[in-house]
């Protein structure tokens, strides 16, 4: 293990109980022998289509669920021997908002605070300080019921930074939000990484990695498909695409040289135009998955 890798993940299986057609037991792997290592210190995004694994990943990492095959380490630490260490390493945002609803802001947060063993007052100024951070500072004795989508997210980043953690895990940190919210979600995630967090998250929103992650897996049913810095993928693929419509349909082709490009384009006679670019994340993931990331 490198001394700057911060997380490990070996050979990582998840195998669920499922019934087929015919209703006969049988096994369907979520997650198929995946290997990947999270630098100290980065923003490391994990991407794939619905239904890819990302999740799954993320809970066994988180150990949330345990995994089928393989092994978990956290600074040389593995999660089966020194599960405690672990856990007070790791913040965990879910894909899904859990917060008891008929409580408090505060009080949803004294909670979490409590379970790590944290003093009064220390639980006390860390709550204040993070809502105050997120912009929350206002709405500490209002219901968590009453609050919007985005501010539910927001407190989720809160509850998951109480205790100080090296890691934080988000599952789909800005889904369904409008772009403001997300924009100044990112900001927070930026602002956590710039103090030392090391942050690992999961999205299908290819414009969120591209903003925010140093490098990115590309998860497709359960296997790693790709690993890379967004700008080092780009260029495997060629770092010009050529763009036209045939048939109503897109069509892409990638090239390493401009001038690749150009003469392609100039051997094309489309219906409509044709455009050519700088190849992005997002033809990265198409090509690799053979589908489309965002909405
Ligand atoms: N508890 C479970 N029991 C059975 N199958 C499961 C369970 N959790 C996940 N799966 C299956 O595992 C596969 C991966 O699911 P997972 O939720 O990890 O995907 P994902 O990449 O997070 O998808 P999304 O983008 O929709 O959040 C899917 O086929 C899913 O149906
Ligand atoms: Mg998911």
């Amino acid at each position: 293990m490198a001394d700057k890798d911060m997380i490990v993940v070996d050979e990582l299986v998840k195998r669920f109980p499922h019934k087929d057609k015919e209703g006969r037991d049988t096994e369907k792997t979520a997650v198929d022998g995946l290997s990947l290592s999270v630098r100290r210190g980065e923003v490391f995004g994990l991407l794939g289509p619905n239904g890819a694994g990302k999740t799954t990943t993320i809970r066994m990492m988180t150990m949330q669920t345990r995994p089928t095959e393989g092994r978990i380490f956290y600074d040389g630490r593995s999660t089966e021997h020194s599960p405690v260490d672990v856990k007070r390493l790791i913040g965990v945002v879910p894909q899904h908002v859990n917060f008891d609803q008929d409580l408090t802001v505060g009080e949803n947060l004294e909670l979490h605070a409590r379970l790590f063993h944290m003093g009064k007052e220390e639980r006390r100024e860390r709550i204040a300080e993070l809502l105050d951070f997120v912009g929350l500072a206002d709405v500490v004795n209002d219901g968590v019921r009453r609050l919007s989508g985005g501010m539910k997210r927001r407190l989720l980043i809160v509850r998951a930074l109480i205790h100080r953690p090296r890691i934080l895990f988000l599952d789909e940190p800005t889904v369904a939000l409008d772009p403001q919210v997300r924009r100044r979600i990112w900001d927070l995630i930026r602002q956590m990484a710039h103090g030392g967090v090391t942050v690992f998250l999961t999205t299908h929103y290819i414009e969120e990695a591209e903003a925010l992650c140093q490098r990115v897996a590309i998860l497709d049913r359960g296997r790693l498909v790709a690993l890379d810095e967004p700008a080092k993928l780009c260029d495997r693929l060629g770092r010009f695409t050529v763009e036209w419509d045939e048939r109503g349909e897109r069509q892409c082709q990638f090239f390493a040289a401009r001038h690749e490009a150009d003469d392609f384009a100039a051997s094309l006679d489309p219906e409509g135009g044709i455009l050519i670019r700088p190849t992005n994340l997002e033809d990265v993931f198409i090509a690799r998955t053979g589908r489309k990331g965002g909405l």
